[in-house]
């Protein structure tokens, strides 16, 4: 009978519409909260990654700049890097593109593949944000271009 169709279909309806608004409300609900702890995830991630890099780039420094620059990046008889005056100057991303050309004419070779040298875009990265985290407490070097020379009296 039509009259009983009706009554059905419109518990049904109603049934649905709850649903939907239900529904509708635990997103309304869940939106603050993805909110509040996505940008939290991305940053932990990002964090993790950074530590992951100096973690490589500590063991690429060792093999690769420290005979130069010094284990601890107080240099010998190249700048020291673990300056701070030095470090004030660059920002990571010039570190990046200075150890990846090189200083042309000096003993500082271009280290990324893009110019002959053996490291990846990704390596060099490493290896700069290594030398980047000595950047917090780096001490007081004004002669870090020239670690060997005397001090002018
Ligand atoms: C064979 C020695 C040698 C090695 C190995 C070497 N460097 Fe150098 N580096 C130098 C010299 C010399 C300079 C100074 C160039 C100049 O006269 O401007 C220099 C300059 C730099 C500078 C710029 C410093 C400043 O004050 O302007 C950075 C940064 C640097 N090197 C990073 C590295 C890193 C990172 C590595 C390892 C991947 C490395 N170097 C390996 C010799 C070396």
């Amino acid at each position: 009978m039509p009259e009983h169709t009706d009554v059905d279909l419109d518990s049904s309806t109603n049934r649905w519409m709850w649903a939907g608004v239900v529904l509708m409300a635990l997103y309304v609900l869940a939106f603050p909260l993805y909110r509040f702890y996505e940008p939290n995830a991305r940053a932990e991630a990002r964090q993790l990654q950074e530590t992951h890099l100096q973690a490589e780039g500590k063991s690429l420094y060792a093999d690769g700049c420290a005979s130069c620059h010094g284990v601890d990046g107080e240099g010998i008889d190249a700048p020291a890097l673990n300056s701070k005056q030095f470090l004030d100057s660059a920002v990571v991303d010039q570190i990046i593109a200075l150890v990846s050309h090189g200083v042309p004419g000096t003993a500082m070779a271009a280290w990324s593949v893009d110019f002959g040298g053996p490291l990846t875009s990704e390596q060099i990265r490493a290896v700069a944000f290594y030398v980047d985290s000595w950047r917090e407490d780096a001490p007081d070097r004004p002669d870090w271009l020239e670690p060997g020379a005397e001090p002018t009296p």
